[in-house]
């Protein structure tokens, strides 16, 4: 069956049928990680819509807005694949009116590890996913965990703002040299992206370690080693609160990392147990 595209929010309701639903959001320049996404979101739910939408309210100045990869008809062609029914692809102007006032906050939270360096990023996050659930209004949505703060923070919200709606985190999912897949890879010259392997092989080499500290040093020592690498943070954090822990901490913490190689800057983590 093909894809139903629809532009508004009008087309979007027509386009629903009964049933769960189950939403993925997105902004494009799809990749294997997002079929993934999908593959769960169908597992889930009668119905799956993928919204592409490029967010200009998580972007600061500076950033990448303007030449993020939008690639529409090979997204258009993964969904149709993946069985998705719906794609919701809305301009600038149907999410967004210029008499617009108010916003979803992330907190302390969305201050925290890679808010330092993105500051107002995770509340244009959380505004655009709260609009992406009144509008879907989905039973479930779907989440890359390669996004941990991402994750955490639509999580917290959902709590929060009492949406009823249940959050799905997927495994992030890496080529077999251990590069986490990201729409931003793309960037990466032959040369940077073997620059870039020393995010993951730093993340490799901490996870074998059980103490926060012995943690920490083993993945430093592995950038330390690729001065590439211009490191933003490596931040060893509860997986919940994104607040650092310390050798007192035990169970499950992420190790996250942001650095950039070239004109490209990247994010990866993993879960591991302390
Ligand atoms: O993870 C992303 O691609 C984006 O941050 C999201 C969740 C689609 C919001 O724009």
């Amino acid at each position: 069956m093909d894809v139903i595209v629809a532009e508004d929010r009008a087309a979007l309701r027509k386009a629903l049928g009964p049933g769960t639903v189950a939403l993925v959001p997105t902004m494009g320049a799809l990749h294997e990680g997002h079929r993934s996404l999908m593959r769960l979101a169908r597992e889930r739910a009668a119905q799956v819509v993928v919204s592409i939408f490029v967010n200009p309210l998580q972007f600061g100045p500076g950033e990448d807005f303007s030449r993020y990869p939008r690639t529409f008809d090979a997204d258009l062609a993964a969904c149709a694949e993946e069985g998705v029914q719906v794609v919701f692809s809305p301009s600038p102007e149907e999410m967004y009116q210029p008499s617009r006032q108010v916003s979803v906050s992330s907190g302390h939270m969305g201050t925290l590890v890679e808010g330092v360096f993105r500051p107002g990023h995770f509340d244009g996050v959380l505004t655009v996913v709260a609009k992406l659930f009144n509008l879907v209004q989905p039973d479930v949505a779907v989440f890359g965990q390669k996004d941990a703060q991402q994750l955490a923070l639509i999580r917290r919200m959902v709590s929060d703002l009492d949406f009823p709606i249940e959050i799905v985190g997927a495994p992030t999912l890496r080529e077999p040299d251990g590069l986490a897949l990201s729409s931003r890879n793309r960037y990466l010259s032959a040369a940077d992206r073997s620059v870039a392997l020393a995010l993951s092989r730093a993340l490799f080499a901490g996870s074998a370690e059980r103490a926060p500290s012995a943690v920490l040093s083993a993945a430093r020592a592995v950038l330390d080693a690729e001065p590439g690498v211009v490191l933003d943070y490596l931040s060893l954090v509860d997986p919940a609160t994104f607040e650092e822990v310390d050798d007192r901490y035990y169970g499950t913490a992420v190790l996250a990392v942001a650095g950039r190689v070239g004109t490209t800057r990247l994010i990866d983590n993993v879960l591991l147990e302390l």
